[in-house]
């Protein structure tokens, strides 16, 4: 392996650009020529892409997003599309590819493997950590960390009127998000795709909550969750059922993107980038790098993408314990 090309794709995620640095200062580290691609896949269609070295990733591991930019392309699940994407790779020599994203990138990832032989490494980076083969996917971290701090501030207010509040958070189909940060935000209420308690329930809980005494109310709600209401419906039927309540809803929305990675997502990142490229040295292809056990693991890629990556169950029982 002489040249390895590495992409950022699908949703940013804070600490991706301190996987990148660690990819291309490896790279170094290696006498292995790197290539920085823009755009994640539709750059690599377009030929988007500069050689890297180390000083060019300076002062990134402190920033959120990616500086290599990220894009979903529609164009790179075709054929025709990918057929682009592996001119580039030709023209410019690359021996390996290293992604950086979700499931939806190694998805990509894995059909260009297939059809043009060419090894692939992925690296987990997506806030929604709903990726099979890692405890932790990149940015996780960073965005249970942003909802703790948007909800904390929520509660003064909530607090300061009686107020009932549902805070929808992202996590696509997954709950993670909304569990680990319900849980470290103190919420009385968190509802995952993973566990449709249903709403008869949800108003006994929260009438059960405020008589025991609480003066304000948090309901976390994962965007994905399985009620079959949003978050404003899910407000209203609250509102209806309950009228004596005072009911309001905060969408965190892409906050939880953004910010400066915390130390655990630039750790994770910093190694997972080196794990990647000392895999490619060592021979290796078609895998994901992830964190098992707090070490640096395997797990093939098609695994990874199949895999389902289930919500631990022993968090919900907490939850429901600590919310009396
Ligand atoms: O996958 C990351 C994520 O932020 C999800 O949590 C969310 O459902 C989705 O991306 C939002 O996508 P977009 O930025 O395209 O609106």
């Amino acid at each position: 392996i002489k040249k390895i090309a590495v992409l950022t794709s699908g949703g940013d995620a804070p600490g991706m650009n301190a996987a990148i640095r660690a990819v291309v200062r490896a790279c170094t580290y290696y006498e292995v020529a790197c290539f920085g691609v823009f755009r994640g896949f539709q750059g690599l269609m377009e030929g988007d892409l500069k050689e890297m070295g180390p000083r060019d990733v300076k002062y990134i591991i402190s920033k959120g997003g990616t500086i290599l930019k990220s894009a979903r392309s529609k164009e790179f699940m075709t054929k025709e599309g990918r057929k682009k994407a592996h001119h580039t790779i030709e023209k410019y020599g690359i021996d390996a590819l290293i992604i950086i994203g979700g499931d939806g990138s190694f998805t990509g990832g894995m059909l260009l493997s297939k059809e043009f032989n060419l090894p692939v490494i992925g690296i987990p980076g997506t806030i929604d950590n709903d990726i099979y083969g890692t405890s932790h996917t990149i940015g996780y971290d960073t965005a249970l960390n942003t909802v703790i701090d948007a909800v904390d501030k929520i509660r003064d207010t909530a607090t300061s009127h009686k107020r009932i509040f549902f805070v929808e958070v992202m996590g696509r189909d997954a709950g993670f998000i909304a569990l680990n940060s319900g849980i470290g935000a103190g919420a009385e209420e968190i509802l995952i795709p993973e566990e449709n308690i249903g709403l008869p329930k949800l108003l006994e809980k929260l009438k059960r909550s405020k008589a025991s005494g609480k003066s304000s109310c948090i309901v976390i709600v994962a965007e994905g969750e399985k009620s079959g209401k949003n978050v404003f419906e899910l407000s209203d039927y609250v509102e209806e059922h309950l009228p004596e309540y005072d009911v309001r809803v905060s969408v965190i929305g892409h906050i939880q993107r953004g910010g400066s990675p915390s130390c655990f997502d630039r750790v994770l990142a910093s190694r997972s980038g080196v794990a990647a490229v000392e895999a490619l040295l060592k021979g290796k292809k078609n895998i994901m790098i992830g964190l098992q056990n707090d070490l640096m693991a395997y797990t093939p890629l098609e695994k990874a993408i199949k895999g389902e990556n289930k919500i631990d169950e022993e968090l919900i029982r907490i939850s429901d314990i600590l919310s009396i």
